[in-house]
């Protein structure tokens, strides 16, 4: 079994996760030593705030910059946690915010404003194919969730959530029905990956029977390689 952290803010300057590249590195050890196989790095994506061109590009260097410096043994893909707008299934280039050489697509719920509008996107969104994730089923409302779990989407929880007081028991609960297929850390800095180390080796926890579905989102998925000089 791969250990997969598949959700992740670890390229310098794309986001608030990273700010230069020694901090890149110094997450990448740390997520190496503790286990880590493969990480997905899933920058912020606003399709409000962000042009797609200058964030591929933004990305592009982050990763011509971080590539040498990857840990040996562990895989780094590359995809994007995307803010859901109504009407993104119009939006041409969705695919290019997909992990690299897959359909799987990271989808982040705003915080209000879910309207019927909304879900709708995402029924479309599917409908064309993509294998959409909603990133931290845990961190919205409890009635929110639900109507996520009621439509049969696919989600990742965030592994902090686990143990977070008050609200473990539910999360726990996600994490053991059939829409869990991914779980991550959603490291920003350095700081803060002890509960994703944890989690995948908590028995009560069966982090196995989700990294195989990870394992089936990220078929093809083509990870960052040091370019030949
Ligand atoms: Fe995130």
């Amino acid at each position: 079994m791969r250990i997969i952290d598949f959700h992740s803010h670890i390229l310098a300057g794309v986001d608030h996760g990273s700010r230069v590249l020694s901090e890149s590195i110094a997450q990448l050890e740390r997520i190496s030593a503790s286990g880590t196989d493969a990480v997905v790095a899933t920058s912020h994506f606003s399709p409000y705030s962000d042009k797609l061109r200058a964030f591929l590009e933004k990305r592009e260097r982050a990763i011509s910059t971080v590539a040498k410096h990857i840990p040996k043994g562990l895989s780094v893909y590359v995809g994007a946690e995307v803010l859901l707008c109504p009407g993104l299934d119009h939006f041409e280039e969705l695919s290019d915010l997909c992990v690299v050489g897959t359909k799987t697509l990271l989808i982040e719920m705003p915080t209000h404003s879910w309207t019927l509008e909304l879900i709708e996107t995402l029924h479309r969104i599917k409908a064309l194919g993509y294998n959409v994730v909603i990133a931290h089923l845990d961190r919205y409302k409890k009635e929110l969730s639900a109507r996520l779990l009621d439509a049969g989407f696919s989600y990742q929880i965030n592994a902090g959530s686990l143990y977070a007081f008050g609200s473990r028991r539910r999360n726990r609960h996600y994490l053991s029905l059939d829409g869990a297929v991914a779980l991550g850390s959603d490291l920003h800095g350095v700081d803060g990956y002890d509960a994703f180390a944890h989690a995948v080796k908590d028995k009560k926890l069966n982090a196995s029977k989700i990294m195989a579905k990870t394992e089936e989102l990220l078929l093809g998925a083509i990870p960052i390689t040091v370019a030949e000089e």
